[in-house]
């Protein structure tokens, strides 16, 4: 099965409502034509409303970084699925790990969250992924098949073939360390081997797995090579509309 490729900007906590209408226009014009690959941005919470309406004539998605997993209720400053979707966001990136490592985001969490958003229409981007003492001690796939696990748990088969995955080894994120094609392919073998545990062969082969931590134009051909990298969540590489589209047109940009 050809999975069609996910290419998904993380804008983090980085720009203004104006810089980022200003960024969303950039990566409209450069990126809807590139039909092959599903494009996603992601704002700062504030920004997704008039963000979405910018790409409204365009096929781009618009991913929240977070959300909670109840509807409504007693949540100061967090934002719910419901009013997520009631705006028009695609995606929601859940998990990321500054979000676990900064904000004591937990695994469990992460489960209710993915739960949540399949029930009211939003597509979750799952991210996963060991620091750098757990890729040191030797744990890494113990660590990456406990969050997968964990958030996969309340989905159905057809809901998994729907959720994004991303692996970001946390050691990748924002370092200009990126692991390398086969250290990265290695980690994508053995999540989508836990998969076919855990559903049937059906979803497994529909996941679509992207890599994450340090992604530019120069290294995103190699990894896109690697049979189960199926697209890249972009973090730094992201905030400039050029950059991001010389990754999203990977196929055709053989001039690097
Ligand atoms: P960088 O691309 O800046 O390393 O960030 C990766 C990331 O955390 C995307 O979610």
């Amino acid at each position: 099965m050809t999975r069609r490729p996910i290419i998904a900007g993380n804008w983090k906590m980085n720009l203004t409502v104006t810089e980022g209408l200003a960024l969303a226009r950039g990566v409209r014009d450069r990126c809807a034509r590139f039909r092959g690959v599903d494009v996603v941005v992601g704002p700062a919470a504030m920004a997704l409303h008039p963000i979405i309406e910018r790409l409204a004539d365009s096929p781009i998605g618009v991913a929240a970084q977070n959300c909670h997993w109840a509807d409504k209720g007693a949540f100061t400053g967090e934002l719910s699925p419901v009013q997520l979707a009631e705006v028009g966001c695609t995606h929601v990136i859940i998990g990321h790990s500054e979000r676990r490592t900064l904000f004591g985001e937990t695994d469990e969490n992460v489960g209710k969250k993915a739960r949540s958003l399949h029930d009211h229409g939003l597509i979750p981007i799952v991210c996963i992924g060991e620091t750098l003492a757990e890729r040191e001690a030797g744990t890494t796939l113990a660590v990456v098949t406990r969050q997968l696990d964990a958030a996969i748990a309340l989905l159905d088969g057809d809901e998994l073939s729907r959720t994004v995955l991303a692996y970001e080894p946390v050691w990748a994120i924002g370092t200009g360390k990126t692991a390398t094609p086969e250290q990265a392919q290695d980690v994508h073998a053995a999540i989508r081997a836990r998969l076919a545990e855990k559903a049937g062969a059906e979803a497994t082969e529909a996941v679509r797995i992207q890599y994450g931590g340090s992604v530019k134009p120069t290294n995103i051909r190699a990894l896109m090579a690697q049979p189960d990298i199926d697209g890249a969540l972009v973090g730094g590489a992201s905030l400039d509309s050029d950059s991001f589209a010389r990754i999203v047109s990977f196929e055709e940009d053989v001039d690097r």
